[in-house]
């Protein structure tokens, strides 16, 4: 469907569940979240009559998110489900990997052709420190599971936090050298206001080219990052820029949430709930809200907060 800025809307981004096991410092509160009840949360049967709504209105790729998605009991079945919803051709994950070691096969197995793995250090200590209690010999455990379990291509999302892994660029931009997957670096996009990092946590992502000055361009993939790559690398070097130079005008997405309620904009506050509804009035609140998309996000920088209403955990990115 086409938005009526003129974006053809292609890419759905389900978030299954809101609770993770780490509590990433600019993601979501320490004590987590209030859990909300059961009743309030789309059963598995909604989430996949959520997707064939979406398909029916020409969504072909569908990106499961959470919170942490591996957390879920049923992912799998989900997956195996969503894989065959006619229209969809392309069923991902946005995983912090933890759980890889045991998932990254049967995944596979059931369809999952991508795989986006969050990592923003190399050092033990730091992750435990952003993650609040990880531990990241079984994030990098959970890497090479999904390396041979042979996804296409994989990327890893580091977002970068002033302060704390500026220096690390280099040895997290290596990971190019050392797996065919891609780095990603991210500018923090501010959404929750409890957290710790304020304005000057944020580093543009032009300060990686200052940092690596042998990145080359690359042509873009439509995605939302900018590419280049090392010479001599296996996968590209990613920049993610949602503050500094955001990608709103080329934005193919919409979002549905674990409780049921679909945002056209990441950073706005506008949600269309689908609980309880049925196949077709679903399909009648995702038009609705595809018509409704805006523009852009609004007003975003270091300092200017998201209005999105939720933290990212409840979001799924
Ligand atoms: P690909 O399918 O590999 O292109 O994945 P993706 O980049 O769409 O998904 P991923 O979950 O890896 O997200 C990467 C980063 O981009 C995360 O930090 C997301 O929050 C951010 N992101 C994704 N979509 C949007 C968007 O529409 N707006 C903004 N501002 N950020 C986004
Ligand atoms: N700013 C930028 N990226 C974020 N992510 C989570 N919270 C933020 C934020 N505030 C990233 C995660 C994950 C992806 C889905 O979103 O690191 O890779
Ligand atoms: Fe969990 Fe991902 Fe949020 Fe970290 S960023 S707390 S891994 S959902």
């Amino acid at each position: 469907m086409i938005d009526s800025y003129g974006r053809t809307i292609t890419y759905l981004r389900l978030s299954v569940t809101e609770l993770c096991n780490l509590r990433c410092r600019y993601c979501m509160p320490e004590d987590g979240i209030c859990k909300k009840s059961h009743e309030q949360m789309l059963t598995e049967e909604e989430m996949i009559c959520a997707v064939r709504a979406a398909a029916g209105l020409g969504i072909r790729k569908l990106r499961i998110t959470g919170g942490e998605p591996l957390v879920k009991k049923n992912i799998l079945s989900l997956c195996r489900k969503a894989v065959q919803v006619p229209g969809i051709t392309e069923v991902c994950l946005t995983t912090n990997a933890t759980l890889l070691p045991e998932l990254a096969a049967p995944l596979k197995e059931a369809g999952v052709k991508r795989i986006n793995i969050s990592l923003d250090t190399l050092n033990e200590e730091k992750y435990r420190y952003i993650t609040r209690r990880g531990d990241l010999s079984q994030a990098l455990s959970g890497i090479e599971a999904a390396v041979s379990a042979g996804f296409d291509k994989i990327k890893i999302n580091a977002v970068l936090i002033g302060g704390f892994n500026e220096e690390e660029i280099p040895a997290l931009a290596e990971l190019t050298r050392k797996y065919s997957a891609d780095v990603r670096f991210i500018e923090l996009m501010p959404m929750y206001d409890g957290g710790e990092f304020g304005p000057d946590a944020y580093i543009p992502c032009e300060r990686v080219k200052e940092v690596l000055p042998d990145l080359q361009e690359l042509d873009p993939d439509g995605g939302v990052a900018k590419l280049y790559t090392l010479p001599g690398a296996m996968g590209n070097i990613g920049l993610i820029s949602p503050l500094s130079r955001h990608f709103c005008g080329s934005c193919n997405r919409i979002r549905i949430t674990a409780d049921g309620r679909i945002k056209p904009c990441l950073h706005r506050e506008a949600e269309y709930s689908i609980k309880g509804l049925k196949e077709e009035q679903m399909a009648e609140q995702i038009r609705l809200a595809i018509e409704r998309k805006p523009q852009w996000h609004g007003e975003l920088s270091a300092k200017q907060r998201s209005c999105a209403g939720r933290t990212m955990n409840q979001i799924g990115g």
